[in-house]
């Protein structure tokens, strides 16, 4: 089987100056991309800011005779994202993927969460995604092909405690991820998401020992290597990844209960149908699901 190359391809990953980001820089490097290596720097709750990470990165590629620059521009910020975007363009004339990666933590329990802990993460997470993909989206238009991952999370797809703002951010990716996939389908454009589980900075205090060898960085930057490829077709889905395991998770419909003119007492009594599962649809777009619902009313 031909290996997986990225010669002459320019990718952006932020938040490469620690973990998963880290990793996935390496990787793509390693495989002849160029890769922009942005981190601002900061705490795991965004506070602060170094130019430390993401140099410390890009000397590494370069060390192991790839090719990078380093951006410690924020995602979280219109201007940021631009000059994210731009040095790529600057230091290597074009941008093909984008890694939107980079992601802080204000864990609280829902009533004791504020506004500015909730709104903090979301800009990061969701904002970020959106600017940095936003700058990107032009350049990827324009020649006809682009390749954009998002990092959603578990916490996202199916709630975490204490994570309200967290988990909000990571379910609007995939919102996100699947718009995108539909807007940038005509011009060649892939987005997908991963919902990774890794031993980080950002879970080291709640993971066992044991997990530090098995749930390594590295086994979540294969499925990305893969998703940023010019060969993945696949498109608007979300990924489950972690410890060597990689499965799709999809977002399905059931088949659902009718009956014309119900009262909340029929709701009530037919609790059993409306929840089933099975045989459940997987639409792809808002029309898709929409033409099911409707064949199913009418
Ligand atoms: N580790 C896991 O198990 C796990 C699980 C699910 C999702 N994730 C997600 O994976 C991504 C990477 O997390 P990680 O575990 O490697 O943690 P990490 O803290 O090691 O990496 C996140 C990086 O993002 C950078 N960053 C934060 N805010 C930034 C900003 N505004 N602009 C630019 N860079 C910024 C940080 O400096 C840091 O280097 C995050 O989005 C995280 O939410 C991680």
């Amino acid at each position: 089987m031909s290996e997986l190359r990225f010669d002459g391809k320019v990718a952006v990953v932020t938040g490469a100056g620690h973990g998963l980001g880290r990793s996935h820089a390496l990787a793509l490097a390693e495989r002849g991309a160029k890769v922009v290596v942005n981190d601002l720097g900061g705490a795991l709750d965004g506070t602060g800011a170094s130019t430390g990470p993401a140099a410390d990165v890009v000397e590494l590629i370069t060390k192991n005779g790839g090719e990078a620059v380093a951006s410690t521009d924020n995602v979280a910020t219109p201007e940021g994202a631009r000059a994210i975007v731009q040095s790529a363009i600057d230091a290597f004339g074009r941008v093909d993927i984008v890694i939107n990666n980079a992601g802080i933590l204000r864990d609280k329990s829902f009533g004791k969460m504020t506004v500015e802990e909730f709104d903090a993460v979301l800009a990061v997470h969701v904002r970020g995604s959106f600017l940095v993909s936003h700058a990107a989206f032009p350049y990827f238009k324009e020649q006809g092909y682009g390749r954009i991952v998002n990092t959603s999370s578990p916490a996202g797809l199916f709630g975490n405690f204490g994570q309200a703002n967290y988990s909000t951010a990571k379910m609007g990716l995939v919102g996100l991820t699947k718009t995108l996939a539909i807007e940038g389908a005509r011009a060649g454009i892939k987005a997908n998401a991963i919902a990774p589980i890794a031993w980080t900075r950002m879970t080291e205090a709640l993971f066992p020992a044991e997990f530090e060898s098995k749930f390594t960085p590295e086994r979540i930057s294969t499925l990305v290597t893969f998703l940023a490829h010019e060969s993945c077709e696949t498109t608007g889905e979300v990924f489950s990844v972690g410890a060597g395991r990689v499965a799709r998770v999809f977002v399905a419909e059931g088949p659902g209960w009718k009956q014309e003119g119900h009262t909340a007492e029929d709701i009530r009594d037919n609790w059993e149908a409306i929840m089933a599962e099975q045989p459940y649809l997987t639409p792809t777009t808002l029309g898709e699901q929409a033409s099911a619902s409707m064949k199913a009313m009418f």
